[in-house]
């Protein structure tokens, strides 16, 4: 079914993420019927340009960035007439004025009111006074259709998260808000929801009872490529474990919510952070690693260190990876650790999930037979590898008992024929329609930000004194692998796919 007539306006228009996510993305959903003949992207940047250049430009990003590939003539010719460039300066009021007029006319085209979304893909410098702006000329009035979409960062700690959240919500309902955290589109990552609960076989086991450890690895091969100056403020703590990483974390250790409601399933994952327990400031270095990439290789390229990339302090103390040691103190998960991970110039790209379960209570098997034993595994495969492998013990054939791994594995390249939607597709058609589920909730920030920001003050007043202390291309500092080594465990290689 097709959705309302809406207008969407990207402020920050000119920018990457316009031509690499949102107009691929909007360009699929209107391919699959999913906007309505009354559709208007209305892009604001600061570069003068006419609208028509614009287009050929969005289509040039449609035709290498789109998962369908090039675009059909018929199809971009049915979606180009929607877009409309604007320049001008956020600041300046003249945009505000002129945006409301248009949605006058087309509510009055339409006869009913319609979805008015405004997506900053702006620097969150900006966030306040668009926001602010919007309020002033009454753009944000309509509680039910006037929706605001933003980006992270969602501040860059507790407080400054905080002070966002204030500021937005003494001018929106929270109801109108959408902040995305892109992980959360992924379908690997929606389908956690479904496995865990559309099904009766895994939630009994499901708990500290029959696992050992859970652990969630997100892993890059990419440096900070032309990112610097933002990476360099940021690092990987804040970039990648705050949000991405802690709201995997929430899906495989939320309970089962009563329903599929937004609010619901926002709760559920609320009462993951707050049982979360925090990590004092003195025990940092027994729950936390960090890591920075030197110069290294990977395959057969040499690459350079972090502290040579542009726009990097040439002593940065910024870590590229972190790894932390998490436990969510309450009855279904007491005492079973959460070891997370995420680093650039990594040995692979790969975010996995594993859970590892707890041995067999008696081994009944001789030594000799249970030489190739391994525990019970789930792997959770996000990207690039999507699917689910359950790894069990079998009989290896041949004449003596021999137990050897095997895997159970669910690919959804051999499963779904059919194209995958892009996360921004999902994320862009929620907040068309008004589903919120997948965004994060102000509380949801401030709950993970209160969890991060005792790490994330330790490390800033005690600069690493051995950075860089990892090679590009290998999986992480020493200190990570010691993180986990302390309980007896490792992080899984996953093998990959066949
Ligand atoms: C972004 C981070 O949120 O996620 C980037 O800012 C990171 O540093 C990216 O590279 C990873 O996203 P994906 O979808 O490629 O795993």
């Amino acid at each position: 079914t097709k959705t309302k007539p809406t207008i969407i306006t990207i402020f920050g228009g000119s920018g990457d993420l316009t031509w690499r996510k949102l107009i691929p993305a909007l360009f699929n959903l209107n391919i699959d019927e999913w906007l309505n003949e009354q559709f208007k992207i209305i892009c604001i940047g600061r570069t003068e340009m006419e609208t028509s250049k614009f287009v050929e430009k969005l289509h040039d990003g449609v035709n290498q960035f789109s998962r369908r590939g090039k675009a059909q003539k018929k199809e971009w010719d049915a979606f180009a007439p929607f877009i409309e460039y604007r320049s001008g300066d956020f600041n300046n009021k003249t945009i505000y004025n002129d945006l409301k007029k248009d949605i006058q006319v087309f509510e009055k085209e339409a006869g009913e009111s319609i979805n008015k979304i405004y997506y900053l893909a702006v620097n969150p410098q900006f966030f306040e006074d668009i926001a602010e702006k919007l309020h002033e000329t009454g753009l944000a009035a309509d509680k039910e259709f006037a929706r605001l979409v933003i980006e992270k960062p969602f501040g860059t700690d507790l407080a400054t998260a905080k002070q966002l959240n204030e500021k937005l919500l003494s001018i929106f309902d929270e109801k109108q808000l959408y902040r995305i955290d892109h992980y959360l589109g992924k379908e690997t990552v929606q389908n956690i929801l479904a496995f865990r609960f559309a099904n009766a076989l895994f939630e009994p086991i499901w708990n500290r009872n029959f696992i050992d450890h859970v652990q969630i690895s997100v892993s890059e091969k990419i440096g900070v490529e032309d990112r610097g100056a933002y990476y360099d403020h940021s690092g990987a703590l804040r970039d990648m474990i705050q949000n991405h990483v802690m709201q995997l974390l929430c899906l495989i250790a939320m309970e089962p919510p009563v329903s599929f409601d937004a609010d619901e399933i926002r709760n559920k994952k609320a009462d993951v952070l707050h049982a979360i327990r925090k990590i004092n400031r003195e025990a940092v270095h027994e729950y936390a690693a960090r890591g920075q990439y030197g110069a290294g290789w990977q395959e057969g390229d040499q690459v350079p260190g972090y502290r040579t990339e542009k726009n990097v302090d040439p002593n940065s103390n910024t870590e590229t990876f972190a790894a932390i040691k998490f436990f969510v103190d309450n009855w279904r998960w007491s005492n079973v650790p959460f070891y997370v991970r995420s680093g650039k110039r990594m040995q692979q790209t790969n975010s996995v999930i594993t859970v590892q379960f707890k041995p067999v209570p008696h081994q009944s098997f001789p030594d000799e037979a249970i030489e190739n034993w391994q525990p019970n595994r789930m792997i959770i495969n996000i990207q690039p590898e999507m699917g689910i492998r359950i790894r069990f013990q079998a009989k290896k054939p041949g004449l003596k008992m021999q137990l050897s791994p095997v895997d159970m594995v669910f690919n959804y390249k051999d499963t779904y024929a059919a194209g995958i939607p892009e996360g921004y597709e999902t994320l862009l058609l929620d907040v068309i329609e008004g589903d919120a589920t997948l965004f994060m909730r102000a509380d949801q920030v401030e709950a993970a930000w209160e969890i991060i920001n005792p790490i994330l003050q330790t490390w800033t007043d005690n600069p690493s004194v051995n950075f860089p202390n990892y090679v590009a291309g290998t999986n992480g500092p020493e200190t990570a692998e010691a993180l986990i080594a302390r309980d007896g465990n490792n992080w899984t290689t996953v093998p990959i796919s066949n």
